[in-house]
């Protein structure tokens, strides 16, 4: 809180952390340029709670985020940082702040960077996360940013697959991010037209996959996508046993870090704007360690320690309608 003035933030910080999302970049310059036209001093922190450990943080203009807004990637940087999970780097962290005079950090991050920051809000440091993974999976919201973006180049990667897949009368089994969670594999398997996905949440019987695909091939099918989330374990020992129970040549392809990069969809730009502005309205009235969220559609906020308790539901329906439109 400032000396002068009961309430606004007189300077904050923005910074990434964990995994990049592509939509970073858009709620960096929506934190930025909002706060600017508030009066807030910006200051920009590389490479996560690294930069804010080492003071490796510079101050930010307008010009500072142009051009960025459809840029993948984050022009911060982004690193894991174990140090900040201990009481002497916390306090590290909470010391650059008091030396530049800022009073609040707005952090786009994962879960593990929503902990940091209800670390450093215990400091005075007054902390706002916003949701940046392309896993979906932070309970307090319905939509993280970096998800879209994720999943539509999933979906154009398993369409290129199933074009050689077609050609070759095989089973193309293919595995994409999400740590795990889920949510990417069974919302993409929707959009390829999958006829299995493989996900933690819900069982699944290999016997029963392999005995439809072979019921339909007898009907004219005469290639198949199985989608796997990363978390199931080894997708090539999936695709060995459905080569094995079915004789339908298989071919794994892991996706990757491929679905991290690129430039970030409509979607993904216009949520990061929205809860980097949101962010900044919170700090500038005062508001300390809360996390932004999607909510019935809506974007709101959460203390971050109710948000971290949350647990998620994963889709059933929507599961169920995959297995129920795939043969
Ligand atoms: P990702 O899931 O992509 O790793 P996270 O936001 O979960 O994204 O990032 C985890 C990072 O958050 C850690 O590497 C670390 O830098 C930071 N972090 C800070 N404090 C904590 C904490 N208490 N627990 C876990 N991670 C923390
Ligand atoms: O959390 C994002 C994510 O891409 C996960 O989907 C994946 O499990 C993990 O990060 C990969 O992390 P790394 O960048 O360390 O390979």
């Amino acid at each position: 809180m400032c000396a002068d003035c009961n309430t606004m933030a007189k300077a904050i910080g923005v910074l990434t952390s964990g995994g990049d999302a592509p939509g970073m970049n858009a709620a960096v310059r929506a934190v930025t340029r909002f706060a600017l036209n508030k009066g807030i001093k910006v200051y920009g922190i590389r490479r996560g709670y690294n930069g804010l450990i080492n003071g490796d943080i510079f101050e930010m203009g307008a010009r500072d985020v142009s051009g960025i807004i459809q840029r993948g990637g984050t022009i911060l940087r982004t690193a894991r940082c174990p140090e900040f999970r201990t009481e002497e780097g916390i306090a590290k962290g909470a010391e650059q702040c008091n030396k530049l005079g800022m009073d609040g950090i707005v952090v786009i991050g994962g879960d593990g960077s929503f902990r940091g920051a209800a670390d450093l809000s215990r400091h005075g440091i007054k902390c706002i996360g916003i949701p940046g993974t392309i896993d979906n999976d932070i309970a307090c919201t319905e939509y993280t940013i970096g998800y879209d973006t994720a999943m539509n180049t999933a979906m154009e990667m398993i369409d290129k697959l199933r074009d050689t897949a077609a050609s070759h009368d095989r089973c193309s089994v293919v595995e994409v991010m999400g740590r795990r969670a889920g949510y990417i594999a069974l919302n993409v398997g929707i959009a390829v037209g999958a006829e299995a996905c493989l996900v933690l949440e819900e069982n699944y019987d290999l016997d029963e996959i392999a005995k439809s695909m072979l019921a339909t091939r007898e009907h004219g099918k005469t290639h198949f996508i199985i989608v796997v989330a990363e978390g199931i374990g080894s997708s090539d020992v999936i695709a060995r046993e459905i080569q094995e129970k079915t004789q339908i040549e298989s071919r794994v392809t892991i996706l990757g870090h491929i679905q991290r990069g690129g430039s970030p969809t409509l979607r993904d730009r216009v949520i990061a704007t929205e809860m980097g502005y949101y962010a900044v309205e919170l700090l500038a009235d005062d508001k300390a360690n809360r996390v932004v969220g999607l909510k019935d559609g809506k974007i709101y906020d959460v203390d971050i320690q109710e948000a971290l308790s949350m647990t998620k539901e994963f889709p059933k329906k929507r599961y169920d309608i995959l297995y129920n439109t795939a043969f």
